[in-house]
């Protein structure tokens, strides 16, 4: 069966061999980090990976049973082990964080190269559908959410290698970052 728009067969193994450094997308809840980064990584040959899926993925659960089935600790605990893992482990990829993951851990330089998505917290609202809300615990309260962002917006700032303003389509995103790490386009 032919499957269109696929890359071709030179082009797959193309990624196959490259081992860039990793991309590690930081910033809040509703920043496109996961879109944007599903984009930069067919653009610059890497692959995708999104940090909660991993931890869903080894836990065989959602992100929002784990904080009502065990609370936002054991989740944090789970969050820096997937970052000693993937500084270890990883390479090659693009990486979207969780909101929290800057918080939690000291090794995302070693992950990788971190940029990040800068966007205003009245833009991140306008941005969450409710749908996307109820799957994340930490934003069920608007009200709470924006402390949460303004006692985080520093730390995001000062782990961050670039700043990209998240405001603008993500394909224009991903190319700023592309820019701003001075890799081609
Ligand atoms: C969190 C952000 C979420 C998820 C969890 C906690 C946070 O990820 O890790 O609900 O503390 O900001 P996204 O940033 O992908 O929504």
């Amino acid at each position: 069966m032919r499957h269109t728009g696929m890359k071709s067969y030179e082009q797959m193994t193309d990624t196959f061999s490259r081992c860039p450094e990793n991309i590690v997308l930081i910033g809040f809840m509703g920043s496109g980090k996961s879109t944007v980064g599903r984009i930069l990584a067919k653009k610059s040959g890497r692959f995708f990976l999104d940090a909660d899926v991993l931890i869903e993925s080894q836990q065989g659960r959602a992100v929002s049973e784990i904080f009502t089935e065990n609370g936002e600790a054991f989740f944090r605990r789970l969050e820096r082990e997937s970052a000693e893992w993937m500084a270890s482990c990883v390479r090659g990829t693009v990486i979207s964080t969780g909101g929290g993951m800057p918080l939690v851990t000291e090794r995302l330089g070693d992950i990788g190269r971190v940029v990040y998505l800068k966007l205003p917290f009245e833009k991140i609202l306008e941005r969450i559908s409710p749908r996307e809300r109820s799957r994340r615990p930490l934003f069920a309260d608007p009200q709470k959410a924006r402390k949460l962002y303004l006692q985080r917006e520093g730390i995001y700032e000062s782990k961050a290698e670039a700043i990209v303003d998240a405001a603008a389509p993500a394909e224009e995103v991903a190319d700023a970052i592309l820019r701003s790490l001075a890799e081609t386009v």
